[in-house]
């Protein structure tokens, strides 16, 4: 009986999908995805290092340090990362705590702060901030943080180096609300500082968990005492215990207690204070991650949103990175897992080239080494090797036609006029530039008038790989001169004829087309820009763009 056997092999894949639907919603439940912000020294390296001790995936202190000490130029680490083979791996650190997946994606600062920085962040469900205590905001954490607003991110603060002489913890959590607009609930309160730093209170539980230097106790236990009342305390710190009664009634008064909607809405964020180098804090900072950052959410495509349970597989790439061997124009592409489930051999649509593609080698990232990945499910990053077919934004389907949205190329704050010194390898520059320029290590705009190739990026040292790379691998000796340009912004407009009264007006000489031929303004000066704005309300001014 035909239908007979056709129905009970229904019914069997219905069961199958079932199970499938199951194992992927148990799955991405138990799934963190989160990057760090903050600004270089505020101790982003010592905290991963330490997340990653205290979750056994290294055994180790000093292994992530050792790769950023290597960051001397770019030239040395490419040279080191290449001996260790960790570079790929160490831009994204998975690890397993308390039954859960934690993906860290590393966003880069220092010398390799560039676009991939900020666009790690729309990759990511939440986002640790890390403060310098002494310092606190500072210029990069409100770059980075105005990039999470975009998708109001979910943000956790860590304020850092409290065995350090710090600025008043009250006065930095009205920093932090009137320079970056966030509410801040502190969660954990310090119990003096530097020398005199004894611990914190932890706000919700109501006890004290005191601190001691050191960094060997990588199991982050310490000492608790239960109750602000306890008659311990008075007898431990008799000189600490009425000036922290004093500022928890303050706190309690003046400040947001947390609320778990509000976090997750990108409205409030719950502060943590701590000693990275000393482990301690961190561990109610994971604890934070597990508890309350959320599981992968849904994402928007051009068609439809996509929910992570669902089960044919999705994703985009928001990374594109160079293979360390020069000889070989290998990438790899970082993908995110949006949805369903991803296995080693399965069959992929590249929804841009529309093509199919079958992915046997690719990577996942295991803190410690880079592996053969098995299974992926919403929230991993997996790594797609490819010859230059990939790019940022590419989305990647079982077959549905979903370009994913949110993935944005930013305006760049820095800009260069390229000039060779040897003008018969002009064809090599615009191929390394278009090259690089795929990878989002730099944007090239080609001004309407003249034949200057301007490059822009978000951080300056950016040009520095970027010549040393032309050099290294296209053999194109090109020197980065200055430019008076000072922002630029993509340009759109609805009225046609509007459009091309602004082209043909003066500011239309400002005017040059980005890689993927995009119009943008090239502005000299803020003043310019808003005067531009101004006096042209038709036309629409973009700080970011979207994928092609
Ligand atoms: P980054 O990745 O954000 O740039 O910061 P990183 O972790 O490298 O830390 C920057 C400096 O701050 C380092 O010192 C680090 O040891 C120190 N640091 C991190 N956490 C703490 C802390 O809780 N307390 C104190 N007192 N210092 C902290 P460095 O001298 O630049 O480097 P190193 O020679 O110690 O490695």
């Amino acid at each position: 009986d035909i239908t007979g056997a056709n129905a009970a092999a229904e019914a069997n894949e219905g069961g199958n999908r079932k199970v499938s639907t199951e194992l992927i919603a148990r799955e991405v439940k138990r799934r963190r995805t989160f990057g760090i912000i903050s600004h270089p020294d505020a101790g982003k390296t010592t905290l991963t290092e330490k997340l990653l001790l205290f979750s056994g995936a290294i055994q180790l202190a000093g292994t992530v340090k050792a790769r950023k000490s290597g960051r001397h130029a770019t030239s040395d680490w490419m040279e080191i990362e290449k001996q260790r083979g960790i570079s790929v791996a160490s831009s994204v650190m998975q690890f397993e705590y308390r039954d859960h997946v934690v993906n860290l994606l590393d966003t880069p600062g220092h010398q390799d702060f560039s676009e991939d920085t900020y666009r790690v962040l729309t990759a990511v469900d939440s986002a640790l901030m890390v403060i310098d205590a002494a310092k606190g905001v500072e210029e990069q954490t409100i770059k980075l943080l105005n990039v999470c607003r975009m998708r109001n991110t979910p943000i956790i603060t860590f304020m850092n180096k409290m065995d350090r002489e710090t600025r008043d913890p009250l006065e930095l959590l009205d920093e932090l609300e009137s320079v970056l607009k966030i509410q801040c609930a502190p969660v954990t309160w310090p119990i003096g500082m530097g020398k005199n730093f004894r611990g914190v209170y932890h706000l919700l539980r109501d006890e004290i968990m005191l601190f001691k230097a050191g960094e060997e106790r990588a199991d982050g236990n310490v000492e608790i005492i239960k109750g602000i009342d306890n008659p311990k305390l008075v007898e431990m710190f008799p000189l600490e215990i009425e000036q922290l009664k004093m500022e928890v009634e303050l706190v309690h008064g003046a400040s947001h207690p947390f609320n778990l909607d509000d976090f997750l809405a990108g409205i409030q964020t719950p502060v943590f204070f701590g000693s990275a180098i000393n482990n301690f804090g961190v561990r109610e900072i994971l604890n934070a991650l597990l508890d309350w950052a959320p599981a992968p959410g849904g994402r928007d495509a051009t068609v439809r949103s996509v929910t992570p349970t669902e089960e044919p597989f999705s994703g985009f790439v928001f990374k594109i990175q160079a293979n360390m061997d020069p000889a070989h124009r290998d990438r790899i592409a970082f993908l995110r897992v949006c949805s369903g489930r991803f296995e080693r051999g399965m069959k992929l649509k590249h929804l841009r080239l529309n093509r199919d593609i079958k992915v046997s080698s690719v990577v996942t990232f295991m803190a410690s080494s880079r592996e053969q990945v098995e299974e992926a499910y919403a929230g991993d990053i997996i790594g797609l090797p490819n010859h230059g077919n990939m790019q940022i934004g590419d989305s990647f389907s079982e077959g549905e036609m979903l370009q994913f949205t949110g993935i944005p190329y930013f305006a760049p704050d820095f800009f260069r006029v390229a000039r060779i010194r040897n003008p018969l390898k002009i064809k090599q520059l615009h191929k390394g530039l278009q090259q690089l320029g795929e990878e989002g290590a730099v944007q090239v705009f080609k001004p309407v008038t003249g034949s200057d190739l301007i490059l822009g990026a978000v951080g300056v040292l950016q040009f520095e790989v970027v010549a040393s790379r032309l050099l290294n691998e296209y053999g194109v000796d090109a020197v980065f001169e200055g430019t008076s340009i000072s922002s630029a912004r993509w340009i759109t407009c609805d009225d046609k004829k509007k459009l091309a009264d602004f082209e043909k007006s003066s500011a239309g000489a400002n005017l040059a087309v980005d890689a993927a031929g995009n119009l943008a303004y090239l502005a000299s000066s803020g003043v310019n820009l808003r005067l531009t704005q101004e006096r042209w309300p038709e036309v629409v001014f973009h700080a970011t763009r979207e994928h092609a």
